[in-house]
């Protein structure tokens, strides 16, 4: 299973401006975004982001799981593309490789990455680089000790001043 990070963010790495804002985020690059959904089928986020881009989720045509420990979110109905989860991020993984699919997109949010980053679970990291300095805001990680080499595996240029970097992980 290749676990592929995809993230928005401005030129210095933020993903939203304040603590919730990520209206910023551009027509051109949610084309992106449903693109890449639509060819791995399945996504994880965290509960905040899902409950924030409540009017774009759930994607229809994918599976979207959400990361949660609320109890009432992991006991409640929901349609059949949608999985409210309190398994570990490891565990996640191997659950979307039991779907037989190949790719899992990794949408977020900051707390969400820095949990799948931290135990070495990303594969790929796709960052869409918006033409804006945001001065406060959530990155695309939170703070932890790591340091670590990347490999360049596809730039575009893209409408609306964007840049779209994709990154290969070495393990
Ligand atoms: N620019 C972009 O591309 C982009 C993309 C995505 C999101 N965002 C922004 O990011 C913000 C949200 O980020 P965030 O860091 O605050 O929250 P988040 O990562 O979306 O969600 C955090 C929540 O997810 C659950 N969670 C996280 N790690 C978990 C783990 N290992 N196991 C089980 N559950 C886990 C927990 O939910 P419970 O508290 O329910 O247990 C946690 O409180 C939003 O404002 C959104 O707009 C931006």
């Amino acid at each position: 299973m290749k676990v592929i990070l995809y993230m928005a963010t401005s030129i210095n790495g933020l993903i939203t401006k304040g603590q919730d804002d990520s209206d910023w985020v551009t027509e051109t690059d949610w084309k992106e975004f449903d693109a890449l959904i639509r060819d791995c089928g399945i996504m994880v986020m965290g509960r905040k982001t899902y409950e924030i881009f409540g009017d774009d989720f759930p994607c229809k045509g994918a599976i979207n799981i959400v990361m949660t420990s609320n109890k009432k979110l992991l006991n409640q109905k929901t349609p059949s593309n949608v999985i409210f989860t309190n398994k570990t991020p490891k565990e996640v993984i191997v659950m979307a490789g039991n779907k037989g699919l190949k790719k899992l997109m990794l949408i977020g949010g900051m707390t969400l990455n820095t949990s799948f980053l931290k135990e070495n679970l990303v594969n790929e990291i796709w960052l869409s680089i918006h033409p804006f300095l945001i001065g406060n805001g959530l990155r695309v990680m939170d703070k932890f000790d790591c340091f670590k080499r990347l490999k360049r595996i596809g730039i575009k240029e893209l409408g609306e001043g964007l840049i779209q970097i994709r990154y290969r992980v070495n393990k």
